[in-house]
C-alpha cells in the first residue's frame, strides 16, 4: 500500500474557500455572510435571510417585498406534482418524498439545463417557496388529512404552519419556527452542503445538486438526528428514566442523537438560541416536564461524556410542540437548508473545479486469470 496520508471523513481538510458562512469554534460563532447567526435571528425574516445568503448582502425594503410577492405566487403546487405524490405510499419516509418531489419540480423545469447564475437564483427561489407545500402536503396526505391550500396574506413561516395544521399559529409559535429556519439555512461545508457542490462541479444542474443534498441530509447522522431525538425522548419518557436509559446506553456503546459535532467540540453556537425559542414555546404550551427531560438528559450526558448538543437537539422538540409528526423534522430541515445549498451551488458554479479526491488502493496486489 502507497504511503499517502489518509484524512478519513476529510476531517480537518479544507477543500475550498466560501464566503457564504464561516464556522468558528474558537469563538463558537457562525456567521453568514459576516454576520452573527444569533442577531439574524434575533431580528431577520427567514426570506430576508435567504436573500442574504444568495446576495452577499442584507435585502433594501424594496428587495425584500420583491422576494415576498415572488415567494407567494410560486407557493402553490401543480397537479402534476400533487398527483405523482399521491402515487407514493404513505408509508414511504418523507425525506423520500421530498427527494422525489425536488426532482420532479427539476424535471418538469424547462430552465432546468439553463445552469447561468440568474437562471439559477430563480430555481433556488422556486425550491424555496414549493417546499414548505410539498413537506405539508405530505404530512397532511399521511394522516389523511385535507390538503390547505396556502394563504398569500401569511408570510413564510404563518403560510408554513397554516398549510401543516390548517389553522393559523400563534406568534410565540410562528417566532420558534421561523428562527429554526434562520438557523438551519446554512453551515458551511457540511455533508449535505458538500454533496451538493461535488454534484455542482461536474456542471449538473441545480435541481440535481439538491436532490444529492436531500440525500445525503437523511442520515441520522447529519439532519435525520432531529427526528431521532424524538425518538430518543419517546424511549426515555421523562426525566427520572435518563439516568437508568443512559447508563444502558452507554454501556451499550449508542450513539445519542442531537449531541456531538464534527466541526464544534466546545457546544453548537447556534444551540442557545434555538434553545431559547424552545422555551418560549414551552411556555406557551405549558410542557415543562419537556423541559425537564430535556434538561436533564443533556446535563447527565455532558457530565459524563463530556458532549454537547447540537441544534438537532432542541429543534426535535421544538418541531414536535408545534404539532408536526416526528418523520417530518428532518423535511423541515430540507426547507430551511436548501437556501444554504443553493448559495452554495451557485458559489461552485461562478469559480467551479472538478471535485474529485483520491483514494487509496489496499485491495489484492495485481493478479491475472
Ligand atoms: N453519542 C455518543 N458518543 C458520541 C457522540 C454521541 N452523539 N458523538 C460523539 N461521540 C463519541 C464517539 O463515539 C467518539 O468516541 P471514541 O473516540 O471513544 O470512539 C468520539 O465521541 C468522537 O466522535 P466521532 O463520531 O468520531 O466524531 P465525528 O466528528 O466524526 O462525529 C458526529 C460527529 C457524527 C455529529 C457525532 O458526534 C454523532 O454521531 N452525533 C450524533 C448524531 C447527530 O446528532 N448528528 C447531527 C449533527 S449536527 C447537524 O446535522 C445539525
Amino acid at each position: 500500500m502507497e504511503s499517502k496520508e489518509i484524512y478519513k471523513g476529510l476531517a480537518g481538510v479544507p477543500v475550498d474557500y466560501t464566503a457564504v458562512s464561516s464556522v468558528n469554534p474558537e469563538s463558537n460563532s457562525l456567521l453568514y455572510r459576516g454576520y452573527p447567526v444569533q442577531e439574524l435571528a434575533e431580528r431577520c425574516s427567514y426570506e430576508q435571510v435567504a436573500l442574504l445568503l444568495w446576495n452577499g448582502e442584507l435585502p433594501t425594503d424594496d428587495e425584500t417585498a420583491e422576494f415576498a410577492r415572488f415567494e407567494r405566487e410560486h407557493r402553490a403546487l401543480e397537479p402534476q406534482l400533487k398527483s405523482l405524490i399521491d402515487t407514493l405510499p404513505t408509508s414511504a419516509h418523507p425525506m423520500d418524498v421530498v427527494r422525489t418531489a425536488v426532482s420532479v419540480i427539476g424535471a418538469s423545469d424547462e430552465t432546468t439545463e439553463d445552469n447561468s447564475a440568474e437562471a439559477n437564483l430563480v430555481k433556488a427561489k422556486r425550491l424555496f417557496a414549493q417546499l414548505p407545500a410539498v413537506v405539508a402536503y405530505d404530512q397532511r396526505r399521511r394522516h389523511g388529512q385535507e390538503v390547505v391550500t396556502p394563504r398569500d396574506d401569511l408570510d413564510y413561516s404563518q403560510n408554513f404552519l397554516w398549510m401543516a395544521f390548517g389553522e393559523e399559529a400563534a406568534p410565540e409559535v410562528v417566532d420558534a419556527f421561523r428562527v429554526s429556519m434562520v438557523l438551519y439555512a446554512e453551515h458551511s461545508f457540511n455533508a449535505s452542503t458538500f454533496t451538493a457542490r461535488v454534484i455542482a462541479s461536474t456542471t449538473a444542474d441545480l435541481y440535481s445538486a439538491v436532490t444529492g443534498a436531500v440525500g445525503a441530509l437523511k442520515g441520522a447522522l447529519h439532519g435525520g438526528a432531529n427526528e431521532a431525538v424524538m425518538h430518543t425522548f419517546a424511549e426515555i419518557g421523562s426525566a427520572e428514566n435518563v439516568v437508568p436509559w443512559l447508563d444502558d446506553a452507554l454501556a451499550n456503546k449508542k450513539k445519542i442523537m442531537g449531541f456531538g459535532h464534527r466541526v464544534y467540540k466546545h457546544g453548537d453556537s447556534r444551540v442557545p438560541t434555538m434553545q431559547a425559542a424552545m422555551e418560549r414555546m414551552i411556555a406557551h404550551v405549558g410542557r415543562e416536564d419537556m423541559l425537564e427531560l430535556y434538561r436533564t438528559l443533556a446535563d447527565e450526558f455532558l457530565e459524563r461524556k463530556g458532549i454537547y448538543p447540537n441544534l438537532d437537539y432542541p429543534a426535535g422538540p421544538t418541531y414536535h410542540l408545534m404539532g408536526f409528526d416526528t418523520p417530518t423534522f428532518t423535511p423541515l430541515f430540507v426547507a430551511a437548508r436548501v437556501t444554504g445549498w443553493t448559495a452554495h451551488v451557485l458559489e461552485q458554479n461562478a469559480n467551479n473545479a472538478l471535485i474529485r479526491p483520491l483514494s487509496v488502493y489496499n485491495g489484492p496486489e495485481e493478479r491475472h486469470l
